[in-house]
């Protein structure tokens, strides 16, 4: 079903937590709510679930507004931050929590349950307590108590936070096929900037109760109004340089270029920091003028720590931003770039 926010704020005392949000999901999309610790993430799901109420604005869920329907009542399923699970259930108890809750046929339950589980990989636990799991296991409970379900609207607060790396790697791609197909409209929220590239069809960047910018992932990474998008999405991060007093420039560390000899204009010498062999690539750190450039290039390491290297940035790929207020600056381009290349030659 879709979902919509129509101007909504949330207070808790003078600390705007939701700060007039706008955003329109559709029905069937999964839409990535992404931003730091505290900006507002888990109160934007908690004010749609009901769990908080809307000091301004509408919330819709398909055409009916729900700022005052209480959350039972919202047809909406979460997965929460802390995944509280029942200490005292099964797994299987704590899965078949919401259904049995909701009356449903004990011989339906049992068959969604174990669906729900196997999707999860828990088929084998469904016995145990949450206190003889990891953590990674509890939180993947967590997610099969809200898949069981068949909500308008699925809420995921970092549901994979707990998993270790590999482990959440793979459930990103599972949830995805899963979001795929069944088709339930999503808001998923994370701080982390790869599962918001991955999974969502759109992503909505947040900062200190705001949303910065939304739109489909691609467009953000390529496209950025604010230094904050820029520098939140990609890792490793873009880099940031000064440019002139009032503007910073930013470029993406696979735009820059470097290289064992000047190739041209527009080189730089620089020299390395830090080389990390990734495998499949090699991110290296350099410094040039007292600041630091990170570049990501090709799986063969071109250099060693203390190396003289030559550096360039890809110029049609870099980007300007307001200092003071981090708006992206358009225009400003080719001549700055000129600027201090003129500098240098100087
Ligand atoms: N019940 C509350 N009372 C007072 N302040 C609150 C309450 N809930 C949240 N806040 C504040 O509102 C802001 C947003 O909190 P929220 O939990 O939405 O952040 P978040 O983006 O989910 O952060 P994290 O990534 O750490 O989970 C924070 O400054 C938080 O301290
Ligand atoms: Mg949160």
């Amino acid at each position: 079903m879709r979902v919509r926010f129509e101007r909504v704020t949330k207070r808790f005392g003078s600390h705007v937590a939701a700060d007039a949000i706008d955003l329109e999901i559709d029905a069937g999309e999964c839409l990535v709510l992404v931003g730091p610790s505290g900006c507002g993430k888990t109160t934007v799901l908690r004010l749609l679930a009901g769990l908080e109420s809307a000091d301004a604005g509408r919330i819709r869920i398909g055409d009916r507004v729900v700022n005052d329907v209480p959350p039972a009542e919202r047809d909406v399923a979460m997965v929460f931050q802390n995944y509280a699970l029942y200490p005292h259930f099964s797994v299987f108890d704590n899965i078949a929590f919401p259904l049995r809750t909701r009356s449903v046929a004990r011989v339906e339950i049992e068959s969604r349950v174990i669906a729900a589980a196997r999707r999860l990989g828990l088929d084998d636990l469904l016995e145990r307590k949450p206190g003889q799991l990891s953590g990674g296991q509890q939180q993947r409970v967590a997610l099969a108590r809200a898949l069981v379900r068949s909500p308008a609207v699925y809420l995921m607060d970092e549901p994979l936070s707990n998993l270790d790396a590999q482990l959440r790697r793979q459930m990103r791609t599972d949830l995805k096929s899963l979001q795929q197909e069944l088709k339930t409209t999503m808001v998923y929220v994370t701080h982390d900037q790869a599962e918001a590239m991955t999974l969502g069809s759109r992503v909505a960047i947040m900062q200190r109760g705001r949303i910065v910018q939304t739109g489909p992932p691609l467009e953000l990474y390529r496209n950025p109004s604010h230094r904050f998008v820029a520098t939140f999405l990609g890792s490793p991060a873009m880099n940031i340089v000064a440019e002139t007093p009032s503007i910073d420039l930013g470029v993406r560390p696979e735009d820059v270029e470097l290289s064992r000899t000047p190739l041209g204009d527009g080189w730089r010498e620089a020299r390395v920091v830090v080389v990390e062999p990734m495998g499949n690539e090699t991110i290296a750190t350099v410094e040039l003028d007292g600041m630091r450039v990170v570049a990501r290039g090709g799986a063969e390491p071109i250099a060693r720590a203390g190396d003289k290297v030559w550096m360039r940035f890809v110029r049609e790929r870099v980007m300007y931003f307001d200092r003071v207020t981090g708006d992206r600056v358009k225009g400003a381009t080719a001549t700055t770039q000129n600027a201090v290349e003129d500098t240098e030659h100087n």
